[in-house]
């Protein structure tokens, strides 16, 4: 079985065989190899400098890192804007909600980009320390323009917290432009790990100021005690072999820039395979992330059917979020997946649509 949806992701068998090492006790020197190699390989994936950034790293899906960095980098007298476009942009004002962090949410509909002049206006209204903005939207496939976004907040000396979850490691992020506080992110999506593992590359100096709201998913707890050899609590031992064997792959494979060429190749295949059987991407494809794109229906066909058709095939695709489901579906080709995979995927449509 093929896994089409955005993470967990089809694993290499280099990284499924690597969760077959040693038992390891968290409290040994092995494990703390382990964590610093962790650490040490997602610092150089976008070959940040180790005395200005940092990898923290803890057990928990993609909302752990998101949340710890939530919770911790919006200072105790600080202010959030979050930038709502998708389904984790509003998940990100809930957390802020139940922390009680002082913040406002900037709604857009889930079909459309961040609007600029709208954000500039919000700041300059006053008051806002941070915002908050996810990279790529997953509910529809969007990338986010992370780079204008930032241009914004710089000009204003407000703070850029980064939801990375579904873009770290396949697109471009500016780390050099001094707004971007702090990127989360999972082992599980385009790293190629499994899930139980997720971090949050911070910049130090943002540490300085954090705020202490959550026992568990204190970042600056974490940070501190990472940088010291040492952990908390009793991490996913075996996700963490997972994630290091998923970076060196990475590596091996020529880093973030291949990873993005060789996503975007499958991204366009099977955009051309599904368009020349009358299937349309919602998004065009400047707009879209090269992880994930969203689809429409097939006339006449529900999801479910083409979900129960593709799976009989060996493919698992995904579901529009919300009010979306009864129109799109999305394919991730995120993972252990090729081009004869996207063929067949497209020879299962081509029956299914005859
Ligand atoms: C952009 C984004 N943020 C956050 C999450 C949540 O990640 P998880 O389900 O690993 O908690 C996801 C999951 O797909 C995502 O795509």
């Amino acid at each position: 079985m093929l896994l089409l949806n955005p993470g967990p992701v089809t694993l290499t068998e280099r990284v499924r065989q690597s969760l077959l090492q040693p038992d390891l006790c968290h409290r040994e020197g092995e494990f703390f190899d382990l964590q610093e190699e962790a650490r040490t390989r997602l610092v150089d994936i976008y070959k940040l400098d180790a005395a200005e950034w940092q990898a923290v790293l803890m057990t928990g899906s993609g909302t752990a890192a998101v949340e710890s960095m939530i919770a911790g980098l919006v200072p105790e007298n600080g202010k959030l804007l979050v930038i709502e476009n998708g389904v984790y942009g509003e998940r990100i004002t809930q957390i802020a909600s139940q922390y009680r962090i002082a913040h406002e949410a900037l709604k857009h509909e889930w079909m459309q980009a961040p609007d600029l002049e709208r954000i500039a206006a919000r700041l300059d209204a006053g008051g806002f320390t941070h915002v908050a903005v996810i990279h790529h939207e997953t509910t529809t496939g969007r990338l986010n323009d992370l780079q204008a976004l930032a241009a914004v907040c710089r000009a204003r000396g407000v703070r850029l917290l980064v939801d990375g979850v579904s873009s770290f490691a396949a697109e471009s992020i500016d780390f050099a432009d001094g707004s971007i506080a702090a990127v989360a992110a999972t082992a599980n999506k385009c790293l190629h790990g499994v899930p139980g593992a997720s971090f949050v590359m911070v910049r130090r100096e943002a540490l300085k100021q954090a705020a202490s709201r959550t026992y568990y998913l204190d970042i600056a707890r974490l940070a501190k005690l990472q940088d010291q050899r040492n952990t908390p609590f009793t991490p996913s031992v075996h996700a963490y072999y997972a994630l290091v064997e998923a970076l060196r792959e990475l590596a091996d494979e020529g880093g973030w820039t291949a990873r993005h060429a060789r996503y975007a190749a499958l991204a366009e295949q099977a955009r051309a395979g599904l368009a020349a059987l009358g299937i349309d991407s919602v998004l065009p494809p400047a707009e879209s992330s090269v992880v994930l794109r969203a689809y429409r229906l097939p006339a006449g066909v529900s999801y479910v059917q083409l979900h129960d058709a593709l799976k009989a095939r060996g493919f698992v695709i995904y579901a529009g979020q919300g009010g979306l489901s009864a129109e799109l579906f999305r394919i991730s080709t995120m993972g252990n997946i090729h081009p004869a995979d996207v063929e067949r995927l497209l020879q299962g449509f081509a029956a299914l649509t005859r």
